[in-house]
Formats: C-alpha cells, sequence, structure tokens
C-alpha cells in the first residue's frame, strides 16, 4: 500500500525549537515527531510513501533517514507554494497508485488503518475518512454520516452552534481512489476538507470509526500530551516492548546507575548521569546528553547533545539540542529553550520563558 503525507505545515507555534529544524523532525521521545507516522504505516504494511513537504525540507529528509526504516521507501515532493492539502495531493499525482493513503502529517495515533482499508474495499467507496470522537470539534472537521456510514455533511471549523451531541471529525486519515484526483483542479490550492469532500457526498465518500489512540500535534501543549502519552505507554510505539518490560526505555549505552531514575523515562545513547542526579518522572533525554551530581529533573525533555552541570533543577522545560547549562541554574516550569542556546551558572528562567537559538542566558 502507497502513502501520502502532508507535512507542509510550518509549525510556528513550536517556536524557538522550529526556528532551526521543521516542525515534523523535532524529537519526540526521541524520534522525528513524523517518524511515528512512518512506523505506524510500516505496521501496517505500508512501503511506499510520497512526502508532500515545503518549508525545510532538507531538515526533514536528514532527520527522517538518520533514524531511517527498514522496508519503507520514502519520496519527496516538493511544493514550490503551500497548495494546500488536496492541492498538495494533486502536485504528486504522477507517484500515485490506484488507491492510496492520505496522511495529515501532524497526527500520532495507532487505530487499525488496515481495518479502514477493509472498509473501503468492502463499501467500494471512493474515499473513505477516519472519524474519531472529540470533546470539542469546533478546531476540526465535523462529520456526520447515516448508519450505514455514508457521510450526509462535512463542516470544517464549524461553530458551537453546528455542534450535534456525540460529534466525530476527520482523523486526518483518508483511503482514496484515483479518480478522485479528477475532481481537483491542478495549478492551485484547494482543500479537501473545504472543497473536495464536500462534493464528494451521495458520490462515494464514507466514514470509518477509527478505535484507538489519536492527537493532533498542532500545539506546545500536545507536544508535552503526547511526550507523556508515549511514556505511559498509552499507545502502541516503539517504546512498548522496553515499558511493558521494564517501566522505562534506557539505551543499553547509557551510564545511568550513579542516578535515581523514577519511571518512566527514556534516555537514549551515550548519556551520563552522574552521582546522585535524579531523573524522572516523564523525563527525555536525547543521545550525548551529560547531567551533572546532584541535578534534578522532571517531566523535561533535553534533546541531543545538551549539557547539565552539577545541581541544575529543571521543573517542567522542552530544551533543544546542544543548550548548555551551567552549575546549579534554576528551570522553572512551561520553558522552552530554543538550539545552542547557554544557561550560566546559577541563572534562573521564569516560568513560561521562551529562549531564543543560541541566546545567552546570564546569572
Ligand atoms: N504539503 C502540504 N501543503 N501540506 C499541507 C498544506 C499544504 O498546503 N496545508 C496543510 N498541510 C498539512 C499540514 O502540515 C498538516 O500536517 C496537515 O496538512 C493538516 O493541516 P493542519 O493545518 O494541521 O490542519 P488542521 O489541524 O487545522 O485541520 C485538519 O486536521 C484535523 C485533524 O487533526 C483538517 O483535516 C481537519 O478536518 C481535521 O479534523
Ligand atoms: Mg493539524
Amino acid at each position: 500500500m502507497q502513502a501520502v503525507i502532508l507535512s507542509g505545515g510550518q509549525g510556528t507555534r513550536l517556536r524557538p525549537l522550529t526556528s532551526t529544524m521543521p516542525k515534523p523532525a523535532v524529537p519526540m521521545v526521541n524520534r522525528p515527531m513524523l517518524w511515528y507516522m512512518v512506523d505506524w504505516l510500516a505496521r501496517h504494511g505500508v512501503e511506499d510513501i510520497v512526502m508532500s513537504v515545503g518549508f525545510l525540507a532538507d531538515g526533514l529528509r536528514a532527520a527522517l533517514d538518520e533514524t531511517g526504516h527498514e522496508g519503507v521507501n520514502i519520496r519527496y515532493v516538493e511544493e514550490p507554494e503551500p497548495l494546500g492539502t488536496a492541492g498538495a495531493v494533486k502536485y504528486a499525482e504522477q507517484h500515485l497508485d490506484e488507491r492510496f493513503l492520505v496522511l495529515n502529517g501532524d497526527i500520532l495515533t495507532d487505530f487499525d488503518i488496515s481495518a479502514e482499508i477493509a472498509q473501503h474495499e468492502s463499501t467500494g467507496a471512493r474515499a473513505t475518512l477516519a472519524l474519531v470522537p472529540v470533546e470539542d470539534p469546533t478546531a476540526y472537521g465535523l462529520v456526520l454520516t447515516d448508519a450505514d456510514q455514508r457521510v450526509l455533511s462535512f463542516l470544517e471549523k464549524p461553530s458551537a452552534e453546528e455542534v450535534p451531541p456525540n460529534p466525530r471529525i476527520n482523523a486526518g486519515a483518508y483511503v482514496l481512489e484515483r479518480d478522485v484526483m479528477d475532481l481537483i483542479p491542478a495549478g492551485k490550492a484547494v482543500s479537501f476538507e473545504r472543497e473536495v469532500f464536500p462534493a464528494l457526498i451521495d458520490n462515494g465518500i464514507y466514514g470509518y470509526d477509527a478505535d484507538g489512540y489519536w492527537l493532533d500535534l498542532g500545539t506546545p501543549e500536545r507536544y508535552v500530551e503526547a511526550t507523556r502519552d508515549l511514556l505511559a505507554n498509552n499507545l502502541t510505539s516503539w517504546l512498548s516492548p522496553e515499558l511493558e518490560a521494564s517501566g522505562s526505555a534506557i539505551a543499553a549505552s547509557a551510564k545511568t546507575e550513579l542516578g535515581i531514575i523514577r519511571d518512566p523515562v527514556a534516555i537514549d545513547e551515550n548519556v551520563t548521569v552522574d552521582a546522585g542526579a535524579t531523573l524522572g518522572a516523564y523525563c527525555v533525554v536525547g543521545p550525548d546528553v551529560s547531567i551533572g551530581s546532584n541535578a534534578a529533573l522532571a517531566g523535561s525533555v533535553l534533546m541531543r547533545g545538551c549539557s547539565v552541570g552539577e545541581g541544575v533543577d529543571i521543573a517542567q522545560a522542552l530544551i533543544g539540542p546542544g543548550v548548555s547549562i551551567g552549575a546549579r541554574a534554576r528551570i522553572e516550569s512551561d520553558v522552552v529553550i530554543g538550539e545552542g542556546a547557554v544557561v550560566e551558572p546559577g541563572a534562573r528562567i521564569a516560568a513560561g520563558s521562551r529562549i531564543d537559538a543560541k541566546a545567552a542566558v546570564t546569572a
């Protein structure tokens, strides 16, 4: 099976992390965010991925190449300008099979997409849309169906008054027949949600009730929520076997024996944790990070190559690659620090602060 992943958005809400890397390449529990989608699709037998990209595409390609995925071939199609969700797929038309999947690149999920494909085949649909329940559908695409799952209406970003009881929304995972491409004019911006799907009503568009974990990763809060859910094993992921076996996922080369580890945490290769340092719960430590003695970290993410000095205290922070934090610095909750910033010994960073990439924070 083939999949097109839509990954053309700019991810402005994750700045300053996204000022140096594209949002889909930002590591989430030590893998590029978008890699989780590749991994999920691979588990369902997808071997051919067309990645529809725009902004900072090279960074995404480099990040996915580095992590890799056996048995999956990824091609990149770069749009000259954002063409909208349907326009982007139309632009990649020459690469498409007779039947293919289209995925919003910013969702984290483990639902059974093989079952969605099976339903698509049994109904003879032209388009099948995975649907999930959410409490507040106003930020999503609201979908109403009849008892046979035929879509009756599609309402993108409905107002609160338009929301019925027990709403289901578009989960951003479609099975499409190639002839749907004939409905999309070439060379201009076109939206599946606002133009193509409404035009398919009464003409072969079905919903599929997706059962499982599902989250749209659009905001920094959702990034934190997804990180916690991955560590809590609330969805099936590459971490699940180790979390089930030992409560945390700690790489073999990490030296953590002298520290105090509170499950669940994820610790990558070549990490050192010095004597008396406390880590967790819900910490993620990227490769090549060093954590000094008696440092205390909870609910925080440290990306590749960070160094944390002796006695540093970090409440709940998101810390980009290569950040250096001097001894006894204090970082309060809900802080985001961009790549390569330097925090001097004894400095204090107040709750909610955003520190730019390469900035220096003095004591
Ligand atoms: N290549 C490309 N070109 N990709 C795009 C473009 C474009 O012009 N516009 C958006 N995308 C990608 C985004 O990068 C993202 O991965 C995905 O398409 C969805 O776009 P968002 O901007 O995140 O849309 P949304 O979250 O507001 O709404 C969409 O997702 C909801 C579920 O999370 C809609 O599909 C809703 O109907 C849906 O409920
Ligand atoms: Mg989204």
